[in-house]
């Protein structure tokens, strides 16, 4: 079965050809950054109208580079949600009007299905079941997962997500969005332990997140330093190293914790925090003490793309599942909702 996905939740326009035979045959990724960085952050209406000028031209695009034309196309797979309502409806129409067009079945995928599969598009990939940590720009969450659509969310941030908190941290340091991987790299440049900031919730049971109370840190330090002048270029490096630190040990703790009470031996990170280098030394260190593996995508598949939309819409479409003629964007949408693969083939 050969399936075009679609992507189009936030600030990239994601399209892509899965073929179950062959794997990803074509792919195309469009970024907004540029659009959005004068404005300090994704403005929605610019992304919705971004997309409605991108996703078919990528579309043609990448059926050209597959050497394909609709009548080869089984199925279309479009991110319907989380994400927001006007970009993820830009996608959900074309997805939708093609699947009319070609005569072939549609689905609306769940975005953080899409990431929490990637790891599957890898030669090496997770058996099921697993334990999943999604840390993406809208979301952290630690997921059990025993099979595709079988997912219980054991913990996640009660405030801000991974992600957005290394964009605020950016702001506050004065780097451009999107701030993650700026201050990532700039990180390399801290001294240890100039700055040791909280891992907060960690002494506590459970395995929820917070890290609204962690940027506040960041804001008051960087207060502190900035009462006589501009933040000096090594105190910002400091800072970022701090804060960077202090959310890789906090994420390993958890992740630490769900594996001894899932005894999972499988664990998965997904979602554009996973790109992170320090994230993935630390949880390969930290599962390997605790005899489990480690998988993640490589690293065009950890941020948003249509390559993961695709190929979660292949399986469930493969298995039987589509739209009904009246489709929907879900700007909220829980994981758990989703039906079983499992359930849908029976
Ligand atoms: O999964 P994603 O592309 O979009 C959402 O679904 O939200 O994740 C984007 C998030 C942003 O917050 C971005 O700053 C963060 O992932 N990010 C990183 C890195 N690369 C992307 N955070 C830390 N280190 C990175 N290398
Ligand atoms: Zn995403």
């Amino acid at each position: 079965m050969i399936v075009l996905g679609i992507e189009t939740s936030c600030d990239e326009t994601g399209i892509a050809l899965y073929d179950s035979e062959r794997g990803i045959v074509a792919e195309a990724l469009y970024s907004q950054i540029k659009l959005h960085q004068q404005y300090g952050g994704v403005v929605p209406e610019l992304a919705s109208r971004d997309h409605i000028r991108k996703t078919l031209p990528l579309i043609r695009e990448v059926l050209t580079r597959a050497n394909c034309s609709g009548k080869d196309i089984d199925g279309v797979a479009y991110t319907a949600g989380p994400g927001l309502a006007g970009a993820l409806l830009v996608g959900a129409s074309i997805g939708r009007a093609l699947g009319m067009t070609w005569n072939v079945p549609t689905l609306g995928v769940h975005h953080m299905e899409g990431h929490l599969l990637a790891p599957l598009l890898e030669a090496d990939a997770p058996a099921f079941p697993f334990l999943a940590l999604l840390v993406s720009g809208g979301h952290t969450q630690l997921v059990a997962v025993q099979d595709i659509g079988q997912y219980q969310v054991i913990g996640e941030s009660v405030d801000d997500a991974a992600g957005e908190a290394f964009d605020k941290v950016a702001k506050l340091l004065g780097l451009e969005y999107p701030g993650g991987p700026q201050v990532a790299r700039l990180a390399q440049q801290g001294t240890p332990l100039r700055f040791v900031f909280p891992r907060p919730m960690t002494n506590r049971p459970g395995l929820d997140f917070s890290f609204s109370g962690l940027k506040t840190f960041v804001l008051t330090t960087v207060q502190e330093h900035t009462r006589d002048g501009p933040l000096d270029a090594q105190t910002r490096a400091d800072i970022a190293h701090a804060f960077q630190e202090a959310v890789v040990a906090t994420l390993t703790i958890k992740c630490k914790r769900a594996l001894q009470q899932t005894s999972m031996k499988r664990l998965v990170i997904a979602g554009g925090v996973s790109a992170n280098t320090r994230l993935r030394e630390e949880l390969a260190l930290m599962s390997a003490q605790q005899n489990a593996r480690l998988y993640y995508p490589k690293l065009q598949y950890c941020t948003d793309n249509g390559a993961m939309i695709a190929y979660a819409g292949c399986r469930r479409l493969m298995a039987g599942q589509s739209d009904d003629l009246a489709f929907h964007a879900r700007p909220r949408w829980s994981l758990e909702t989703l039906p079983p693969l499992a359930a849908l083939s029976r």
